[in-house]
């Protein structure tokens, strides 16, 4: 088969994935929806409502290193078990969700209480799944004057933070450790071994912004040397390496070229 009929054919492929992930079984979620989370281990038992835990409003505030390394969220959505009780003694949801954390001047509501059963508001706050609730961030006001981009939030996060439009807060006092700069690596291509298709760089530099190192090494990518992984198309589909937060909640698989970027050599 000649190569351009094959790299035509594991596009095809790719796409026909694309497609099934989100056409079919997913339909594709609306920007607002894109990075939305339903935690729920424990809520229906206890009579609440679950979880609605939308990424957008709070990577807008904070780094993902901070909630996925400092305050140990999962990587995958009810792998971390969050009681009420956590909440309560200041960990999870809690660690700023205590009423008294101040924010861009906002004072930051409460999670979980024992005492106020009958403030129903405050719990559907959070225990929205199924539920009308009124946010107090709205999407679409909130984000009109970032950047665009075509996929998932419909958002450039990338310049949005480059920009200083969103400046994320990476260290929570009493929370974080105080960690010592680490060098940053040097930016790299991974090569696809398939002629005609491009190569794809990767930036240790802008990830680290977002990740620090320890949410990709060692749990994501062991590699601390380039090569140690060995990775492919169907496996980051899968939701793996590259996928873990391609497919979620940093940019979608579907924008092949944000990816795809070097231009191959004919
Ligand atoms: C304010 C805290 C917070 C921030 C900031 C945050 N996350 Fe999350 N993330 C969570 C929570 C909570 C969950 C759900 C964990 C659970 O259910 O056990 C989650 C889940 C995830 C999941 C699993 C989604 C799925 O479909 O299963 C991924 C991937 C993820 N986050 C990546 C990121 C990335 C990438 C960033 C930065 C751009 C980020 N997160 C920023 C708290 C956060
Ligand atoms: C690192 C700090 C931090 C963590 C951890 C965190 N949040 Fe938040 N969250 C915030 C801040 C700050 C806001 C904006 C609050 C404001 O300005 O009123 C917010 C806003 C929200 C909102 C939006 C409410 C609205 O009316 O628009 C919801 C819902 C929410 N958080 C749920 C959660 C849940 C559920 C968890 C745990 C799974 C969680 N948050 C963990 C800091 C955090
Ligand atoms: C800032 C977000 C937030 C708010 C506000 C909130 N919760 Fe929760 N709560 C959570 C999360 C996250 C969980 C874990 C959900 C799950 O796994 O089902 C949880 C779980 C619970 C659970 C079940 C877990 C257990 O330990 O038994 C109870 C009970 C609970 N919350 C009570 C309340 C009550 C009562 C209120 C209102 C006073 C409230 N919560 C408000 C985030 C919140
Ligand atoms: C978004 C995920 C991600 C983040 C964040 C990240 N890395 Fe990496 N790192 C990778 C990938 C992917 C490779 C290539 C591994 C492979 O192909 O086996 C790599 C490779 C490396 C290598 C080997 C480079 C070589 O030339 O052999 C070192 C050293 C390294 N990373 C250190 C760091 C440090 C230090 C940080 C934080 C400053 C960091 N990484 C942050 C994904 C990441
Ligand atoms: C731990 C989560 C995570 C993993 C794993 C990850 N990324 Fe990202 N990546 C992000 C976040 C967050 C951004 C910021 C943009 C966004 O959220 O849409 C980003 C941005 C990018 C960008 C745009 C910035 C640039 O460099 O021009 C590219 C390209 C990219 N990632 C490629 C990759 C590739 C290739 C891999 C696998 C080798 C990978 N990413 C693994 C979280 C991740
Ligand atoms: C988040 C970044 C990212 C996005 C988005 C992305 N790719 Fe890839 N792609 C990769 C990485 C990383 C490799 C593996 C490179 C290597 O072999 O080291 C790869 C490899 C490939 C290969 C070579 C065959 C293989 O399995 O290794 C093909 C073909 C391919 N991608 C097609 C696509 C198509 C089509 C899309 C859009 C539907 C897409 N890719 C979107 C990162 C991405």
């Amino acid at each position: 088969m000649k190569k351009s009929v094959l790299i035509f054919c594991l596009v095809f492929i790719c796409a026909g994935i694309v497609w099934a992930q989100s056409g079919v079984k997913k339909k594709r979620p609306l920007p607002h929806d894109y990075g939305k989370v339903v935690i729920s281990n424990y809520s229906e038992r206890a009579g609440l409502a679950p979880v609605v835990f939308d990424h957008w409003v709070h990577r807008a505030k904070f780094t993902c290193r901070l909630c996925h390394v400092d305050l140990a969220f999962g990587m995958k959505t009810n792998t971390t078990g969050i009681k009420a009780a956590d909440n309560m003694k200041g960990y999870y949801c809690g660690s700023c969700h205590n009423g008294k954390m101040v924010v861009d001047n906002r004072t930051v509501f409460e999670a979980c209480t024992k005492n106020r059963p009958d403030d129903a508001k405050s719990c559907e706050r959070c225990h929205s799944q199924g539920k009308t609730v009124k946010k107090e961030y709205d999407f679409y006001a909130y984000t009109e004057k970032f950047p665009k981009e075509r996929f998932g939030n419909g958002i450039n996060w990338e310049k949005a933070e480059e920009d200083g439009i969103i400046k994320p807060i990476d260290y929570l006092e009493g929370i974080s450790i105080k960690r010592t700069g680490m060098v940053v690596q040097k930016d790299f291509t991974l090569d696809t071994k398939l002629k005609g298709m491009q190569n794809v760089i990767f930036s240790h530099r802008k990830h680290t912004v977002w990740n620090g190192c320890e949410v990709c090494h060692p749990e994501i990518f062991v590699g601390v040397k380039k090569g140690s992984t060995k990775y492919s198309m169907p496996e980051i589909f899968e939701g793996k390496f590259c996928g873990v937060c391609h497919t979620s909640v940093a940019f979608p698989l579907i924008d092949c070229q944000r990816c795809h970027t070097k231009p191959v050599q004919q």
